[in-house]
Parts: C-alpha cells; structure tokens; sequence
C-alpha cells in the first residue's frame, strides 16, 4: 500500500466538497452534528463552557469546522474528542465517534473513549519497568500490567486549552505538566498536544514533549470510530500498512516476537472486512477477544518519537478504513512506528453513549499510532525512553473522505 497520490486525495476532497454543496440541508438540519445555520465558509474554531468536574473546575469544548463541513468537538478534559461530523457520500453528516453526550458520562466511566493517552499508551508488563537501574512500579489497572498510564492518565487531567487558528489549519493547543511520581513515572514532563483540522479533511494530531529525567513515554489517541455512525463495525473494510505484528501473551503483553501476517486472521495488506476473520479459530484472536494487537508498520525508517532535535518522522500511510454503506473512508497517517488496532471487544452493551444509543460488542474501533506495547520492558523493540535534552515529537493524521 502506498500513499494516496496528490491527484487521488484531491479528487476526493473535491467529491465531499461537492457532495456538501449539495446536501446543505440535510447537514443543517442534524441537530447532532452541532452546526450552524450556515455551513462553514471557512476554517474556525470557538470556545465554550462545557461542564464543571466535581472539584469546581470548568471544562471548555473546542468547536473546529472546515469550509467542507467537518465539526471536531473536543474538551480540555482529558483531551477528549467529543464527535467527529464527517458527511456520507449523499451529503448527509454523521457523527463517526463514540462517545457521551455530557461531561458526567465521561466522568462515571469510559474504555478512553476519544482521549489523549499517556504517559504510555497501551500495556506495561507487570506494571514496572527498570530504567537506569532504578525499577518503578506503576498502577496495575489491567490484571497484572499497566494500561494507558495508569489510575488517572491524561485520559482524566484538564488540560490547559489555547484556541489556535491559522489559514492553515483551525484547532486547540493543549498543554499539561505531569509531575515527577504521577503515576510512578519519574520526571517532570511538559506535554502538548495540537488537534488542528485543515480544509483537507484532516484532523492533525501533534505531540510533543520534554522531561526533567528520563522516562518512558509513548502517547495515542484513543478515538472509537464507526463510519456507519452506528451498528457493529464488522462490515467495515480496513487495510493496514503492515507485514507484521507483535503477537501477546493471555495478559496482552507482546511475546517480543515480530511475526509474519501472511496466511493469518492478522493479514491486512489488502482491504478485508473487520469481521471476515474475526472469530477464526487462531490463539492470537482468542487471548484478545478480537483483533487488539500492535501492528509493525512497513516503514523505511525506524520511526523514531525521541530526537536531539525536535524532527518528526516521515509520514506513513498506516491504515485505510472504508464503509462500503455510507461510503466513508478514514485514512491514518503516521510518523510511528506502530499501530494497534482494538475491534472494540470490550463493548458489550453496558455502555449507553450519544443519543442514547447503546455500544453493543464490536461498535466502535480504535487505530492508535504508537510504539510498541510494553517496550520499556522489551530491549530490542524501538526505544521510547525520553531523556533530558531530548525532545519526543509525534504525530498522526486522521483523514476523511467519501468514495462512491
Ligand atoms: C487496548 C485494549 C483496551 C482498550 C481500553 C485499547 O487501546 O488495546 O486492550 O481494552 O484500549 O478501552
């Protein structure tokens, strides 16, 4: 798989542009999607008040638009995305995330629905991790093992938001000091993460950060996407830039073994239905209930987060999402070096998210650029220890479009 050319992504970007133009109505009269009475000319972004957490403080949500009609909403609560309104290839918009309708739903309980995670993203065998001689223990809140930070990761601090707006892009700067110890990880760490949405129909997501000592640090996002805007996402088409992956053991932690994907459930590297081998008869699909697994994605480099110097990695095509139903395509792009992709397993109708609607087993699916699961404990998977005077930078690219 390869990146789009030019003349493909504009073509598309063309065909929603003209999709909208055709469908103003349908997308102004979704009370859901959050628009405006008039559709968006431009690139924008508001501020507003959102809730209030139980300590007093005041959540804000961030409303970005593009001219094509694309609304990201999301608080500075946990770096949440709220929705994503992305229209169908009649025009009609459609929120493509899970999610709550308010700030108590996301304060009972959430699986991460749209957050920002860290200070690492997915496990951490045995929840510890020695680094420099010195082992750190860290909150095993997934069985044995550490998951997405721990207790309180930054899937659950506030954030503090600064509305960015360019002609380049329209979005939020998020910024937050985790302190030396929170959640067991040493050094004090100075984060940001940019969400910026740009008249290509991308929601970029930028990372960045420094430590006062050396730690492990590996951030995603967390967003459930259903380009259906509702039911399984069994149908749903996917590709993944990826030859190999890293199996795990029964707790989900990687063997360390990067294994071939070819004649497996896990081969991806032509477009193939989520559900066509999903409940194959293989050990690999068995210990994650579903596909929940780190991708190795076919780069030419090692995909480096942490630099002397600031520099991002080359983008890579990671994945291609399509609906065949409403004809979306979600594209991610990324400067990591891997990819996990959760089926939503965990779903299982507990849950009653926006509109009231129910999240069955399977409704929802993540893609979430990374390194590699439990590499602080891995020697010979890519290095996510960040040290003074070194700078982690990251970013991933979510891309929508529509195809006939
Ligand atoms: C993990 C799943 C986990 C889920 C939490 C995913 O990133 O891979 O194992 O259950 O997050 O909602």
């Amino acid at each position: 798989m390869s990146r789009p050319s030019p003349g493909l992504a504009a073509a598309a970007g063309l065909a929603l542009a003209a999709v909208l133009a055709l469908s103003a109505c349908a997308t102004e009269s979704d009370p859901e999607a959050g628009m405006e009475a008039e559709p968006a000319t431009r690139l924008s972004v508001s501020r507003e008040a959102f809730g209030t957490l139980p300590d007093g403080r005041q959540v804000d949500v961030f409303t970005l638009r593009n001219g094509s009609g694309i609304v990201v909403r999301v608080i500075d609560y946990g770096g949440i995305v709220l929705s994503i309104t992305a229209p169908d290839r009649d025009g009609n918009a459609g929120d493509v995330v899970l999610g709550y309708d308010n700030l108590d739903g996301y304060l009972a309980a959430t699986p991460y629905f749209g957050a920002i995670i860290g200070r690492y993203g997915n496990r951490i065998g045995g929840a510890r991790f020695t680094l420099d001689g010195a082992t750190y223990e860290l909150a095993a809140n997934n069985g044995p093992n550490h998951l997405h930070g721990g207790e309180v990761g930054f899937d659950k601090v506030l954030w503090n938001g600064e509305i960015v707006d360019t002609d380049a892009g329209a979005g939020v700067r998020f910024t937050y000091t985790s302190p030396a110890g929170e959640e067991g990880y040493p050094g004090n760490l100075e984060v940001t993460v940019d969400y910026m949405l740009n008249d290509d129909n991308e929601l970029v997501i930028d990372y960045r950060a420094t430590s006062g000592a050396p730690t492990p640090i590996n951030l995603t996002h967390h967003s459930y996407f259903n380009l259906a805007g509702g039911g399984d996402v069994l149908g749903h088409e996917l590709q993944i830039n990826a030859d190999r992956y890293t199996p795990v053991d029964e707790t989900l932690i990687p063997t360390g073994e990067l294994a071939a994907v070819a004649g497996t459930p896990f081969d991806f590297t032509e477009p193939t239905p989520i559900g066509a081998r999903i409940d194959a008869d293989d050990e690999q699909l068995r210990r994650g209930g579903g596909y929940d697994h780190n991708f190795v994605l076919q780069r030419g480099d090692d995909g480096a987060s942490i630099t002397p110097d600031g520099s991002v990695s080359a983008m890579l095509l990671a994945a291609r999402v399509t609906e065949p139903a409403s004809g979306r395509v979600l594209e991610v792009e990324t400067s990591e070096p891997g990819l996990q992709f959760y089926s939503g397993n965990f779903l299982d109708g507990t849950i009653t998210g926006k509109r009231g609607e129910v999240y069955e087993h399977r409704s929802g699916f993540c893609l979430e650029p990374q390194h590699f699961p439990d590499s602080p404990n891995q020697a010979l998977f890519p290095s996510t220890i960040l040290r003074p005077g070194e700078v982690y930078r990251s970013r991933t690219i979510y891309r929508f479009a529509v195809q006939g």
